[in-house]
């Protein structure tokens, strides 16, 4: 089985290439990626979280000899969360839409057999006071939701004919990679824990937020790769996750202050209402992928995220200005002209130095800020 799996290089990439390389041993796995966040690393790789090939490639450029030979296609690449999406909104559309729905027409046509998409709950919008079903209305209420709505619905178009589509509807990731992101609202506060010794909330702490372990996220995708159409259908888009850990956001920085030896959380009485608050019902995915369910507990990833992030994280750092935080990465390579307006490399990238020679961090320090520094 040959699988390429595009976005590679990112938060949860590595942890999928090394999931497949264990559960698939006989799968070739090809890696392409722009490389935005190349050298954003929080750990040293293993090289198990390699793929056997890796490509430097812009999605949108992808032409139809990219997909021969292909039996799956894992579809990661993404501008990848809603800040990302609010400053760069034409090209979250172009990346996250219109090259993806190329990609998987492309890989039709080329006879790939299986495509797996990375879509996420957050097309379901507003907390209504209901759990959120794949016949929930969708409610997409950024530039991101909508550019995952739009490549379901173009993807549902392309499924049939052997080509089997499943669309992963991710709650938000969480948990230690070897490329860490700090911008997810679980990480953010072991981070925060570990750097300033307290967790702060933006909100009152009400808000609900699906969570799901990046490791569990790739068992997922591990099932979507291998999916049969006689279950499920030639096209499946389910909710990827489970109820267990549909929490409150005060839930989840009261268990990092636990997990961390009893820190203090301050909640935010005042703060304006998230309007991104939803819970989800994973009840199809349970019936469909039954020995691909979560398997973490939060206690679990709290330990694993603060042993990981207890090796690069000091104490008073500000690693929201940091370039784990991805739209700080895009901005900072915007500001040094390496990257123009689309989001495209100006000059072609240094791909042949051996990777320890290349800087660990982005050359130049100073980034703007931003007003919110969560969400996936
Ligand atoms: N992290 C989450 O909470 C979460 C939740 C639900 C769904 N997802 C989805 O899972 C996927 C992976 O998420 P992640 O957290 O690893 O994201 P990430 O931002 O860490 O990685 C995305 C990767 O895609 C690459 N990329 C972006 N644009 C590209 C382009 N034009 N051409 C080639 N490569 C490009 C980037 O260089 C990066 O390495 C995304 O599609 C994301 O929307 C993530």
């Amino acid at each position: 089985m040959k699988i390429l799996i595009t976005g590679n290089q990112g938060y949860i990439g590595p942890v999928v290439s090394e999931h497949l390389r264990g559960t698939i041993p006989q799968a070739e796995l090809v890696g392409l990626d722009t490389g935005y966040f190349e050298n954003c690393t929080t750990a040293e790789a293993g090289p198990q979280s390699a793929p056997h090939i890796q490509l430097q490639a812009d999605l949108r450029d992808i032409q139809p000899r990219d997909l021969e030979g292909f039996d799956a296609v894992l579809h990661l690449a993404a501008l990848s969360n809603d800040p990302m999406g609010q400053r760069f909104e034409q090209v979250t559309r172009q990346v996250n839409y219109e090259a993806s729905w190329k990609l998987a027409a492309l890989a039709k046509s080329a006879g790939v057999k299986q495509f797996v998409f990375a879509s996420s709950c957050s097309v379901y919008g507003l907390d209504d006071g209901t759990l959120k079903t794949e016949q929930s209305a969708l409610n997409p209420l950024t530039a991101y939701a909508r550019s995952k709505v739009g490549t379901e619905e173009s993807l549902y178009g392309l499924a049939g004919s052997g080509f089997t589509v499943t669309a992963l509807r991710f709650a938000t990731a969480c948990g230690f990679s070897s490329r860490c992101r700090l911008d997810l609202v679980l990480n953010d506060f072991v981070a925060s824990a570990l750097s300033h010794g307290e967790i702060v909330l933006l909100s009152d702490g009400t808000p609900w937020r699906p969570l799901i372990h990046v490791r569990d996220m790739a068992r997922a995708m591990e099932w979507g790769l291998q999916r049969q159409a006689r279950n499920g259908g030639a096209f499946v888009s389910v909710n990827a996750g489970s109820e267990a850990w549909n929490y409150q956001i005060r839930e989840l920085a009261e268990a990092v202050g636990e997990g961390l030896g009893g820190l203090p959380v301050r909640l935010n009485p005042g703060g304006g209402p998230d309007k991104r608050s939803y819970r989800v019902d994973f009840s199809r995915f349970r019936a469909l992928a039954p020995r691909h369910q979560p398997q973490w507990t939060l206690t679990q990833a709290v330990r694993e995220l603060s042993q990981g992030l207890g090796g690069v994280i000091q104490r008073g750092m500000n690693f929201r200005d940091s370039y784990w935080i991805r739209l700080k990465v895009l901005a900072s390579l915007m500001d040094e002209r390496r990257l123009d307006a689309s989001l495209r490399w100006r000059a072609e990238r240094p791909s042949s130095l051996p990777h320890k020679q290349r800087p660990l961090r982005p050359e130049s320090g100073k980034v703007p800020t931003v007003d919110s520094p969560l969400e996936g």
